[in-house]
């Protein structure tokens, strides 16, 4: 059973082959009106079930168009409009599911939820964020990279911000694509030290920098993610702003990094918080790409699921 639940648990292989797929059919397809067929149909007769336990913009709507797209059909389900949003178990809730689609694609809170799930499901589970990792997110922002910069393998990438699940997904890819990583942000927020400990085993660096501007140096690509999540209490927000606030990325930040570097965030973004207008907006940008490739990444990472 090939599910996609983390990168650090995917096979270095099946992540660059996933990684070369998405490009294939991203050049393959061209630049043709969005409800356009791909040439192949490698889902035709697929049924995927899409859960979400919160909310998603991208996430939902790049699935949704990716399994259309591959001639397979779609069930959109939020949790609440199911039993499992009232007391039904995920174990449960997977033996059914088995009787009536080929795939499962699901954002949930606890990853257990998502463990859970994977282990009683008979079908692919492809992890759609939970609070502890977004590995779909990375691998369209590795593709992103690639695509305007090349390998990313010995590139420094700097997080700064929340260690939260998109940090925590990068650091899954550092040791996975052997580039090195920085976390740069308040101590009380750092990322699981075990995530790190494990990426610096395969060989990369991993490090933790206090001061934004010394940990910007060299960098080749700068990301940061909203300062309070969707699993964060709305209680902390005040909190984690008054934490966060010295790690903005802003245009004074950006020019520490190398002269060509890359901005990426994953998106909601909170302009004026976590970024500014002139990065989000401005030429070292990427973050649109990201949204469009998490497209082609996932439909690239659906047929590994399914061996199509
Ligand atoms: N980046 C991302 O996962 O966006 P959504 O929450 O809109 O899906
Ligand atoms: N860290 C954010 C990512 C949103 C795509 C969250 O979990 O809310």
């Amino acid at each position: 059973m090939r599910h996609f639940l983390d990168i650090d648990k995917t096979e270095r292989d099946d992540l660059k082959a996933i990684l070369a797929q998405a490009r294939a059919t991203k050049d393959a397809r061209g630049d043709v009106p969005k409800g356009t067929p791909d040439a192949e149909q490698p889902l035709a007769n697929r049924m995927v079930a899409l859960i979400f336990e919160k909310p998603s913009t991208r996430t939902r709507v790049s699935f949704d168009v990716g399994v259309r797209q591959m001639g397979g059909q779609t069930l959109v389900l939020t949790g609440q409009e199911m039993q499992l949003g009232h007391g039904e178990s995920i174990a449960d809730t997977a033996r059914v599911l088995n009787r009536y689609v080929d795939l499962i694609m699901i954002r949930t809170f606890d990853e257990t939820a998502l463990l859970e799930l994977a282990d009683r499901a008979t079908v692919p589970v492809i992890n759609g964020l939970t609070d502890r990792s977004h590995p779909c997110q990375i691998m369209a922002d590795l593709m992103t990279f690639e695509e305007h910069r090349g390998p990313i393998a010995g590139k420094k990438v700097v997080f700064t911000g929340d260690g939260n699940n998109v940090a925590a997904s990068f650091i899954h890819a550092a040791g996975q694509f052997g580039f090195d990583f920085t976390f740069t942000g308040p101590a009380q927020l750092d990322p699981d030290t075990r995530i790190l400990d494990e990426a610096r085993a395969r060989g990369v660096e991993a490090e933790i920098v206090r001061d934004p501007q010394e940990a910007i140096k060299g960098a080749d690509l700068v990301v940061t993610d909203t300062w309070v999540s969707m699993h964060d209490a709305l209680s902390t927000r005040e909190r984690r702003h008054n934490l966060l606030r010295p790690y903005q990325v802003n245009e004074h930040l950006m020019s520490g990094a190398k002269p060509d570097a890359l901005f990426m965030h994953c998106l909601p973004a909170h302009r004026g918080e976590e970024v500014t207008d002139a990065v989000m907006d401005g030429p070292q940008s990427v973050v649109f790409d990201e949204a469009e490739n998490r497209l082609h990444a996932q439909k690239a990472i659906m047929r590994w699921c399914l061996d199509v």
